[in-house]
């Protein structure tokens, strides 16, 4: 099946950036959030990123117009009803997810693709939840969507061969390298990834160095874009709680439990950079480490 339009779930850090994606590739987009306040905020986040683009000269204003002109934001789920892929970038929470589903699964055309962008639920829990489990994969996407080049495609028991094969095609559509995951908690990235951001905070809690040295020092000694706790609050301090506690949930194994200190800062409201604070402070012009008494 060809797509042309193309349902995205849930405005927020990923969300937004899946949306300006598939509309820059050609699609109509529908782009659906919980209230009106949620919707401005990701639509704009878009209109932010194609302006950057324009001003960048990296897109021209007639080009950003077009992408703008062919994402739809709305409230309502029925909007949903004819596009051929839906694509799910909720909170990371298992309920809220198949609650979903429930709704949107009884309005989309029965033949069309459903995605979900979980970052560490397996699949085959949501797939299963809906009439159409042939018809349902993993698209996992990365921080920032518009940036990175990896989509991660996962194939559940239940996902049919074309449904796979519209994940892929979606993905290369998009310009992504796509690299099949197997329906492992996790699957390849976070699988690697989380335990080392974990780890960070651990070592951080150990006194192995401070937060700005523990970051200089992975950039510097690893050449990593960004050290490990800057990464945690890109990712969102309260997405990289939920997602360990999922993940040690599935395995029972220390490196995916959440250190006490994380536990914390989500308690207090320090989810990252998209709250204003975490493991840096991020009030004034440059990003400042957080005193956290340690
Ligand atoms: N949207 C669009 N473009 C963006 C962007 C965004 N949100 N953020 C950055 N960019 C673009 C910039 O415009 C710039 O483009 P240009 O080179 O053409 O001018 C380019 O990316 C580089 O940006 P900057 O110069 O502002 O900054 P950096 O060079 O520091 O790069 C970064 C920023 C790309 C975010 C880089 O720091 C990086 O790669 N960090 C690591 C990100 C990472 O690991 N993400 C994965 C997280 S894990 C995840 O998502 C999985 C989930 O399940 C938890």
């Amino acid at each position: 099946m060809a797509i042309s339009k193309v349902g995205i779930v849930g405005g927020g850090l990923m969300g937004h950036g899946i949306a300006q994606i598939s509309a820059q590739a050609g699609w109509d987009v529908v782009l659906r959030e919980v209230d009106d306040e949620k919707l401005a905020k990701g639509i704009g986040m878009i209109e932010k990123q194609l302006g950057r683009a324009v001003e960048k000269g990296k897109m021209e204003q007639a080009d950003a117009d077009a992408v703008r002109g062919r994402i739809n934001g709305t409230t309502d789920y029925g909007e949903l009803a004819d596009c051929d892929l839906v694509v799910e970038a909720m909170t990371e929470d298992l309920d809220q997810k198949l609650a979903m589903w429930a709704e949107v699964d009884a309005i989309v055309k029965p033949e069309a693709v459903f995605a979900t962008n979980t970052s560490s639920l397996p699949v085959i829990d949501q797939a299963a939840s809906t009439s159409r489990p042939d018809k349902f994969l993993g698209l996992h996407f990365f921080n920032p969507a518009q940036v990175m080049p990896l989509l991660e495609v996962v194939q559940t028991v239940t996902t049919s061969e074309e449904a796979l094969a519209l994940g892929n095609e979606f993905g290369g559509q998009l310009g992504k390298t796509v690299v099949a995951a197997k329906d492992k908690a996790g699957f390849i990235v976070n699988r690697l990834l989380v335990p080392y951001m974990l780890d960070a905070i651990r070592a951080y809690e150990e006194g192995f160095g401070s937060i700005d040295e523990i970051d200089v020092a992975m950039k510097g000694g690893a050449a990593h874009p960004m050290g490990p706790l800057t990464l945690a609050d890109f990712v969102g301090l309260d997405t990289l709680n939920s997602i360990a506690q999922v993940m040690f949930a599935e395995y029972a194994e220390r490196r995916f439990a959440a250190p006490p200190t994380l536990r914390k800062m989500v308690a207090a409201g320090w989810y990252g950079k998209k709250s204003g604070k975490g493991f840096y402070d991020y009030s004034g012009e440059k990003p400042v480490p957080t005193d956290l008494g340690l």
